[in-house]
């Protein structure tokens, strides 16, 4: 077999599920290869941990099919049960037995000799830096340590899959940042397959290799970190990553007017109403010369003066909100922290305009 015709390590096709007549998993299609971490982001509600369920088995779908390494896993007639799918499970409320040592945790799940296991729970547990603690009961360890015995427990069967829900939530964020590193290190080392659930777009960016974007049991868009946050596919794709702007406009002969200038909106009926979205990291700001701004540029368009309405310090950059002479609209905007404008200070923002897009304000 070449390597194209690999399957994937798990692939799931059109699943469904409904509760009370309700659908909270619609149609949703997954591939992910070994050693690929995919993200499941959206907001509360929207169905991940359904959906999450339902591949390690301990719910079942409507409709739909789940396959690992090309073998048929579940479908609506057969279904293998959830200790014999290969899957790993890590979630928030990971409970490590309190009354087994650290290195019987780790081994719990393995059916090998008493040796093997104390084996496999050294090297697991030296490999996330805790093989000290292998005699030690989990009261003895910290929250972060915890979760590193939880993360060499689900590793120790050795998992086609890893699928976690929201499994760094409970902890700091001072601890979060290095125990995601290391839990990402030592997945793709393995080459699990890893679906990992999470309502935090930082850490979806952090840890994924691609992202899924889940709404209303939906994939409303799905690629690497980088085309999901640059190629947003709706409005909504593009809030839930960070604060957004947005002019309203009309569509006449597919551009539209703004005062910052025309925007295209090829293949738009005119009359539409549209939305000029961009986020307030790519509006540009220059001090105000009597009444004028700076000269328009392809890049940057027309400029439009607003006044300062807020200025708020934040570390690595300041946040300042204007309000806009033509109709009184606030607008935000991100600049560097060494400035700190004054309020009342009129000024002229301009748009990195290869960095806004026009979408449909009613979708
Ligand atoms: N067993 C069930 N019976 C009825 N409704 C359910 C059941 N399980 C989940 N739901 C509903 O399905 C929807 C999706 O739930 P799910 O737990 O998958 O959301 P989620 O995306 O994981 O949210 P969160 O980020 O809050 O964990 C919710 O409205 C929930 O109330
Ligand atoms: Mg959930």
């Amino acid at each position: 077999m070449s390597a194209s015709h690999v399957p994937p390590r798990l692939e799931i096709r059109n699943l469904v599920r409904r509760f009370d007549g309700q659908t909270v998993v619609d149609h949703v299609s997954l591939s992910i290869a070994p050693g690929q971490v995919t993200c499941l982001l959206g907001p509360s509600g929207c169905g991940k941990s359904t959906t999450l369920r339902m591949i390690a088995g301990v719910d079942t779908q409507d409709e739909g099919t789940i396959h690992v390494d090309g073998s048929l896993v579940c479908d609506t007639v057969f279904r293998i049960p959830p200790e014999r799918r290969s899957i790993g499970l890590m979630f928030q409320d990971f409970a490590l037995f309190p009354h087994m040592s650290v290195g019987e945790n780790v081994s719990f799940g393995l059916r090998t000799s008493a040796s093997e296991k104390r084996a496999t729970a050294t090297r697991l547990l030296d490999r996330v830096g805790l093989a000290h603690y292998i005699d030690f009961y989990p009261h003895h360890l910290s929250g972060g340590e915890q979760q590193r015995v939880a993360l060499a427990r689900a590793m120790a069967p050795e998992p086609k899959i890893m699928l976690m829900d929201e499994p760094f939530s409970g902890l700091d964020n001072r601890l979060r940042d290095g125990i995601r590193d290391e839990t990402l290190d030592l997945l793709k080392e393995a080459g699990a397959a890893v679906l990992l659930v999470t309502h935090e777009p930082e850490e979806a960016m952090r840890m994924a290799d691609e992202i899924a974007l889940m709404r209303d049991g939906r994939i409303v868009q799905q690629g690497a970190p980088y085309n999901i946050f640059n190629a947003p596919a709706d409005k909504g794709a593009m809030a839930f990553f960070s604060d957004i702007n947005v002019l309203r406009s009309r569509v006449q002969g597919a551009l539209t007017e703004t005062p910052f200038g025309q925007f295209m909106a090829p293949g738009v009926a005119d009359g539409t109403e549209v939305d000029i979205v961009f986020r307030p990291q790519h509006v540009g700001i220059d001090f105000d010369r009597g009444g004028k701004g700076p000269h328009p540029t392809v890049i940057a368009g027309t400029p439009a003066r607003g006044v300062v309405r807020r200025a708020r310090f934040m570390g690595s950059e300041s946040l300042v909100e204007f309000l806009m002479d033509h109709d009184q609209q606030v607008l935000k905007a991100t600049v560097p922290n060494v400035f700190l404008p004054k309020v009342g200070t009129p000024m002229w923002l301009t748009l990195r305009r290869d960095r806004c897009f026009v979408f449909p304000a009613n979708p």
